[in-house]
């Protein structure tokens, strides 16, 4: 039987969830792809945490001895920050290994660059689980939207912000404890900063922008706001009125200028976002050939966003040159 050798960068919620996903899914997979995935090496930080992994496995704080792994396909990567993840990819690309990857704050800003770079080596480049979690809105804009012509895209693209908004509403919880609480559910980053300030949506919005329009507003101009100054009070008040606080990322392109804004807004029941509650994320699309289409799911989470980076792995995998690829390592 045919391998494909995978190493993970990070094994935090993404990382253990891709692990996780692998192991339940392996005879599918089997199935899918007529080769076994093998998950050779894992990327961490700190070697005194107990993982709960495979003891062929080699778990490492070493890059090095990843990117050295002879016949290593696709590297799976879930750390945080834009650096060492793009020097990571950069480095994995040149060597033929194909990468997907979950890390937005890395991919707004030198995702453009990753493709070109990844189109040059013959690579694959795998970002769905950037945007939106488990909703497969990259792969929509790609695949299925190729001749539509987008216009306009507005979204709830923060499953934390989503979640605590919901909470305090709902279950009139204070801001801190909806935080804390959608922290024990794997939704916010390690540090919730960029969740609650609105900069991890800005960041997804970028992805997005550069997926519809091949470019990014000028990341100066665009209107950020969080979620912070809401308080309880301001979400009953609106709640009496039979209206919502959403948290919403907006873009379009007005002639040749690309407007992006994200902020709060109070939102009637007849408003496309305005039943999406908890940590799901949705993003409505005004195309010109089909209108207006709302995807909606879990925008974070464990299984949702290894959901995301599986699928972008069974696509890569599924294309005929990489399967020649690994006939040609077995051969070797
Ligand atoms: P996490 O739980 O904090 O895990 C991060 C993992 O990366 C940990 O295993 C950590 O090692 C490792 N790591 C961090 N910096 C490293 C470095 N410099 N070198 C080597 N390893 C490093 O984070 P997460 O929630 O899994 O998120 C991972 C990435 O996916 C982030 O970019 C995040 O924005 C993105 N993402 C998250 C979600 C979600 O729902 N959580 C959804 C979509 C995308 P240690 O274990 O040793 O600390
Ligand atoms: N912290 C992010 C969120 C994870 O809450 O949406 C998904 O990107």
């Amino acid at each position: 039987m045919t391998v494909i050798k995978a190493a993970l960068l990070g094994f935090g919620t993404v990382g253990e969830g891709v692990y996780t996903a692998i192991q339940t899914h392996q005879s599918h997979l089997k199935k899918i792809l007529g080769a076994e995935v093998e998950i050779v090496a894992i990327l961490i930080r700190d070697k005194n945490k107990e993982r709960l992994v495979d003891s062929k496995i080699r778990v490492t704080t070493d890059f090095q001895e990843i990117i050295n792994i002879p016949d290593l396909h696709v590297i799976f990567e879930a750390i945080v920050g834009e650096e060492p993840g793009h020097t990571y990819l950069q480095q994995a690309i040149d060597k033929g290994i194909h990468v997907i990857t979950a890390n937005k704050v890395m991919f707004s800003k030198h995702g453009e660059q990753l493709i070109e770079r990844s189109q040059k080596e013959n690579v694959k480049i795998g970002f769905e689980a950037t945007t939106a979690g488990g909703v497969p809105i990259i792969r929509t804009i790609q695949q299925l939207l190729q001749v539509n012509q987008i216009k306009k895209i507005q979204g709830i693209l923060n499953g934390t912000s989503n979640f605590i908004l919901t909470e305090m509403r709902n279950r009139k919880l204070c801001f801190e404890d909806a935080l804390e609480l959608a922290q024990e559910k794997g939704y916010a980053e390690a540090d919730p900063t960029n969740d609650i300030s609105g900069k991890d949506a800005f960041c997804k919005l970028m992805i997005l922008s550069q997926l519809v329009f091949g470019e990014q507003p000028n990341w100066n101009e665009v209107e950020i706001e969080g979620i912070t100054s809401i308080t309880q009070e301001q979400i009953a008040e609106a709640e009496k009125r039979g209206q919502r606080f959403k948290h919403i990322a907006e873009i379009t392109r007005v002639g040749n200028a690309i407007k992006a804004s994200i902020q709060p807004i109070i939102v009637d029941t007849d408003h496309s976002l305005y039943p999406i509650e908890g940590v799901d994320n949705a993003i409505a699309i005004e195309a010109s050939l089909v209108g207006k289409i709302t995807l909606q799911g879990p925008g974070a989470g464990k299984l949702p966003t290894a959901s995301a980076m599986i699928e972008d792995f069974v696509y890569i995998f599924q294309q005929a040159p990489i399967q020649e690829k690994i006939l040609e390592y077995q051969s070797l």
